[in-house]
């Protein structure tokens, strides 16, 4: 039997948007048998991320493109970078356009060297929105950038 992937799920959230993601997130893996464990980041008891086979790591974006502090916090706690951290994040193109739109997901792929692009959702992803965040899903755990192409058998990270 081939054991199930085990997914760690840790946001920041203040007005749900970004929780509104991560639960699609748990959905859509939880429909392809993934096991899931969830960390509200600011609330949520330490966890050690190095017994999961990805980590989704969700954010929104602050003052002027900023990564709130309780998302550096997390990233101080856990003390190592993660070569299996995926990033997602929820924003607003009012504030700066473009520019600044999700710029806390860009610093966070870029930071853990991702090997998948970041999902980045403008406000609720409830409605049209919310089928980009299942594909992304899809596409971390089936087409990683090491193995992009392979069948949808080929798992991006290995079970331990
Ligand atoms: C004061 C303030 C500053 C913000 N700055 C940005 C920003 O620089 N870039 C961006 O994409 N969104 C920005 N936003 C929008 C939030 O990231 C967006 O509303 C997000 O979905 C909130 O996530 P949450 O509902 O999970 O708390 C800002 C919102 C507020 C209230």
């Amino acid at each position: 039997m081939v054991p199930k992937l085990r997914v760690l799920i840790a946001y920041l959230t203040y007005s749900g948007n970004t929780q509104e993601v991560a639960t699609i997130i748990q959905d859509e893996l939880h429909a392809n048998e993934v096991e899931t464990a969830v960390h509200r980041i600011g609330i949520d008891p330490p966890v050690d991320p190095s017994s999961y086979d990805i980590i989704f790591l969700g954010t929104f974006t602050w003052d002027m493109g900023s990564t709130p502090e309780e998302v550096k916090d997390f990233i101080l706690e856990i003390g190592y970078k993660p070569e299996n951290v995926a990033v997602f994040g929820t924003g607003d193109t009012q504030f700066g356009g473009d520019d600044l739109f999700c710029r806390a997901v860009d610093k966070l792929v870029k930071f853990y060297h991702s090997p998948w692009s970041g999902l980045k959702i403008e406000q609720s992803p409830r409605g049209k929105q919310e089928q980009l965040v299942k594909d992304w899903v899809e596409g971390v755990l089936y087409h990683g950038k090491s193995n992009a192409g392979k069948s949808k058998d080929t798992r991006t990270v290995k079970s331990k």
